[in-house]
């Protein structure tokens, strides 16, 4: 039921627009942009659920585990902890990194364009870290 609204983003010429002015962009604003690929499912704020769950304080927090979202099984029992790393390979291919996952997203394959999205997603969502942060 998902794929018919990323169907839809793809048909939609600002959308595809959007996705080429990625590789023009520099910096953080791309980052921005990276997360609109996001905000279609997913809000920033706490406790605001829409297709997919919030991200708020998404890094280092154990997957599945937002009160009143319903998670597919594959997600719930992960036992995944949202690190930058498990970040990376997630939004690289979703159904690869956890099979049966109900996130349906193409992935993102562009290594510059993860990286920031992540800077973003990061200074966003933070929770006090662990000692899974980069140097
Ligand atoms: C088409 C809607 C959709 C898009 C676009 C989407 N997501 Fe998701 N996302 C979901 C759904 C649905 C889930 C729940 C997956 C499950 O339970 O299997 C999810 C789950 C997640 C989770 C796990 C959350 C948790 O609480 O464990 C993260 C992290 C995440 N998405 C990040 C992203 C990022 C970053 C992007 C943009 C690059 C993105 N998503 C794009 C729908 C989407």
């Amino acid at each position: 039921m998902y794929v018919n609204k990323i169907g839809d983003l793809l048909k939609c010429p600002a959308t595809l627009l959007m996705l080429l002015l990625h590789g023009c962009g520099g910096g953080i604003e791309s980052g921005e942009q990276g997360f609109q690929r996001c905000n279609a499912c997913h809000s920033m704020k706490p406790g605001l659920n829409f297709t997919g769950p919030s991200l708020a304080g998404i890094l280092n927090r154990k997957a599945g585990t937002i009160t009143g979202f319903n998670y597919s099984r594959a997600v719930k029992t992960s036992g995944i902890v949202w690190t930058v790393e498990n970040l990376d390979a997630w939004i690289t291919n979703p159904q690869l990194f956890i099979p049966g996952t109900k996130m349906e997203f193409e992935g993102i394959p562009d290594q510059t364009v993860r990286d920031e999205l992540i800077v973003i997603l990061k200074s966003k969502t933070a929770l006090p870290l662990v000692n899974n942060e980069p140097p």
